[in-house]
């Protein structure tokens, strides 16, 4: 975790290096990526929040002899899958379209809207339903053992069925914020791509080149 950290804060640097370059001559919209490193500070909290203190949590012999195959696991697993690798995919996707799609076509209000909805949708499943009933969960192994814990009547139990059903609220989120738009948004730039001999055209006609984003 601490090395994560020092990269953060180096990549923190990094990111105001146009700025400080170009200060009086584009400044901080110099640096075209912002919505990719957006992401990967998402990257960075997943990695601390859901592998870091989740799996920790769950990693503890101890723990993990009981909470093995609760909703504590699902709960690291969305939190740490998503979180890390689903932003990490994201950001990488983003860094590259940059340098395909016509400026004029990028929508950074629209993709920031998506960060957020597809983070704090994640969020939300996490502390409405995942954790809670995962903790749920362990306290019934505790108690019945793992069987009865995962069992029909546990699982249709009153708690774990009210929570389940209030995952949507995250749920909902993630997809009608997050998901879909950002199919829409790749699928319709498909039409809105920078030429490819442009930049060639510049250089023969002895024109200065364009910053590539
Ligand atoms: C980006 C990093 C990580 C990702 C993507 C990830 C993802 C996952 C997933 C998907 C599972 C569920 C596997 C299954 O159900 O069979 C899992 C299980 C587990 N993870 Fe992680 N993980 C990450 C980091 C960590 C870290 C850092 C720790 C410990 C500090 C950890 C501890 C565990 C443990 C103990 C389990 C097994 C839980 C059980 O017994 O059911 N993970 N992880």
């Amino acid at each position: 975790m601490v090395p994560l950290i020092l990269l953060t804060l180096e990549a923190w640097q990094f990111r105001s290096t146009p700025q400080r370059a170009l200060e009086g001559v584009g400044g901080r919209a110099a640096f075209g990526q912002a919505e990719a490193f957006l992401f990967l500070i998402g990257v960075n909290f997943w990695n601390f929040f859901g592998a870091g203190v989740f799996g920790f949590i769950i990693n503890l012999p101890i723990v993990n002899y009981y909470e093995h195959g609760t909703y504590l696991t699902v709960n690291h697993g969305h939190a740490a899958l998503m979180g890390v690798y689903g932003n990490l995919a994201i950001a990488a996707v983003l860094f590259c379209s940059r340098y395909l799609i016509a400026p004029q076509a990028w929508d950074a209000r629209l993709l920031r809207r998506i960060f957020w909805s597809l983070n704090l949708g994640l969020m939300l499943m996490v502390a409405i339903d995942l954790f809670p009933v995962g903790i749920a969960q362990l306290n019934d192994v505790l108690a019945h053992g793992l069987w009865h814990a995962r069992s029909q009547a546990f699982v249709q139990g009153d708690l774990f069925q009210t929570l389940t059903w209030a995952r949507i609220i995250g749920g909902a989120l993630f997809v009608l914020g997050g998901v879909l738009p950002l199919a829409w948004f790749m699928a319709t730039r498909a039409y809105s791509l920078k030429k490819i001999e442009s930049v060639g055209l510049q250089r023969i006609e002895g024109k200065p080149v364009q910053a590539p984003y």
